[in-house]
């Protein structure tokens, strides 16, 4: 019979077993793979996929990636479109929802989100008892993991409008606890919610409100900060947004996944690169100083923060779009003076073999950092805002995995490397 264009056959040379395995959107499941059974101990075939790099562990609807050409839409809209166009409500409508809103849909939303920015009046005791220079991506973790203690109903999760309800408070409360911790962070009382004000205005007035009895925010820097929301807002199969996945298949409630997903963003390599990539750029100093500190990244002594990807073979599109953003914020705070920096180690790090070869190019963090920096965001706070805009992402891929009948709780296998059986030695009779 003509073998099917749909399908792989896989002989087992240890057994001579044959096994045809269907290829469903370019892929075929592993489960099938343990039908090869090894002849001596009767186990299944595994597959080994350290960091999951070829492995698809979920069907998603709701972001697309493609890293070769350097693409990114959500639910389908183009990410430049959406930068150009829209804004972070309506873009978190979209992931959560699938759709577009009506104008009604959106003012029904936003209100709703507005109406949920307050938090419980004993978070600031728990949030006063962190240490003045507690970094406010710690005092967000563990804050957001707090709030599942607030909200019992949040266990509620196979009934659509609690976890609605959540949501919404999860979005509305992420910029209130972040605009706390800042304010902690300064030895500054906490700013009430405005919420006359935009998503995006409003953190700003938690952030910076000193004693005016209203806070106006910049019309340049509040739409260039929720423009990086948007950017910020879903990415496929993230480290975070697998942890979220990976801990709400536990059906926990959606805070304390939340939490989990946000501490993982934490980390260097993920949310913490717009940091790093600062630190990295003030270590540098000058340009003259650009080719020996690339002369140790090719030796190994370190990574050039802010480029390359998982995903990303080419350019990361919200790269570009930041860049350009860069030049408006800039127009209004004045340029940062690391930005000189970045632009030269870009243009020689794209000409270095090194990095051509293994398609390094910069990602969103290369230059997220230097518009923060110039907005007056102090550097622990860039994680912050990353998981405010991507707190959208990791609910709407939480949800997308409840309600997906093919998963279960997460439990991947292993391949064992350790003693084999052996006794216990009494420890008189240790060496
Ligand atoms: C984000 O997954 C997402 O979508 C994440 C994110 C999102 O929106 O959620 O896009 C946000 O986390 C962006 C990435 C931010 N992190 C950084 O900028 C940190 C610097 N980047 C690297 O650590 C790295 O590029 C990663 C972690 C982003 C990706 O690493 P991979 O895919 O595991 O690639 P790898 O480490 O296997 O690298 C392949 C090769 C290695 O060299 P060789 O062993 O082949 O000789 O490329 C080298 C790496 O050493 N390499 C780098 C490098 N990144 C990879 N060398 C120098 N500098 C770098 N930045």
């Amino acid at each position: 019979m003509a073998e099917s264009r749909n399908e792989v056959t896989i002989v087992d040379h240890r057994s001579g077993q044959e096994q045809k395995l269907a290829i469903d959107k370019g892929a075929i499941r592993a489960v099938e793979l343990g039908k090869l059974k090894d002849p001596q101990t009767g186990q299944g075939l595994l597959t080994y996929d350290p960091a999951l790099l070829n492995t698809a562990a979920c069907k998603s609807a709701i972001t697309y990636i493609d890293g070769d050409q350097g693409i990114l839409m959500y639910r389908g809209y183009p990410i430049e479109q959406l930068a150009e166009q829209s804004h972070f409500m309506e873009v978190a409508y979209l992931l959560l929802e699938g759709e577009l809103p009506s104008q009604t849909q959106l003012q029904a939303w936003e209100n709703e989100v507005t109406y949920h920015t307050m938090i419980h009046e004993n978070v600031k005791k728990f949030m006063d008892g962190f240490l003045y220079d507690a970094h406010p991506m710690g005092i967000l973790v563990s804050t957001t993991a707090a709030l599942s203690t607030f909200y019992k109903d949040a266990k509620k999760i196979d009934d659509a409008p609690s976890r609605h309800l959540q949501k919404v408070r999860l979005i509305g409360k992420m910029i209130t606890m972040a605009g706390y911790s800042y304010r902690h962070s300064m030895g500054l009382h906490y700013i009430l919610p405005d919420n006359e004000l935009s998503y995006a205005g409003n953190l700003l007035n938690m952030m910076y409100r000193m004693a005016e009895p209203k806070y106006t925010p910049n019309p340049v820097l509040e739409k260039a900060l929720d423009l990086l929301f948007v950017l910020h807002a879903d990415h496929e199969q993230n480290a975070s947004t697998n942890v979220m996945r990976c801990v709400g298949s536990s059906r926990i409630d959606p805070f304390t996944a939340t939490s989990a997903a946000a501490a993982t963003l934490y980390g260097p390599l993920h949310g913490g690169a717009n940091e790093a990539v600062l630190v990295m750029l003030k270590e540098i100093g000058t340009k003259d100083k650009i080719p020996a500190f690339l002369k140790s990244v090719v030796a190994g002594e370190g990574k050039l923060m802010g480029f390359g990807h998982r995903v990303y073979k080419n350019y990361d599109p919200r790269a570009k779009i930041i860049k350009k953003v860069a030049h408006e914020v800039f127009q209004v705070t004045g340029k940062n003076p690391l930005l000189d920096i970045a632009l030269e180690l870009e243009r020689i790090a794209l000409e270095d073999e090194y990095f051509v070869k293994r398609k390094l190019y910069p990602n969103v963090d290369f230059y997220s950092g230097l518009i923060y920096q110039a907005m007056g965001f102090p550097v622990e706070m860039f994680p912050v805002l990353f998981a405010i805009g991507r707190t959208v992402g990791w609910l709407a891929q939480w949800e997308e995995m409840l309600l997906d009948p093919e998963q279960k709780i997460a439990r991947p296998r292993q391949i064992y490397t350790g003693a084999g059986k052996r006794d216990y030695v009494p420890l008189k009779k240790r060496g």
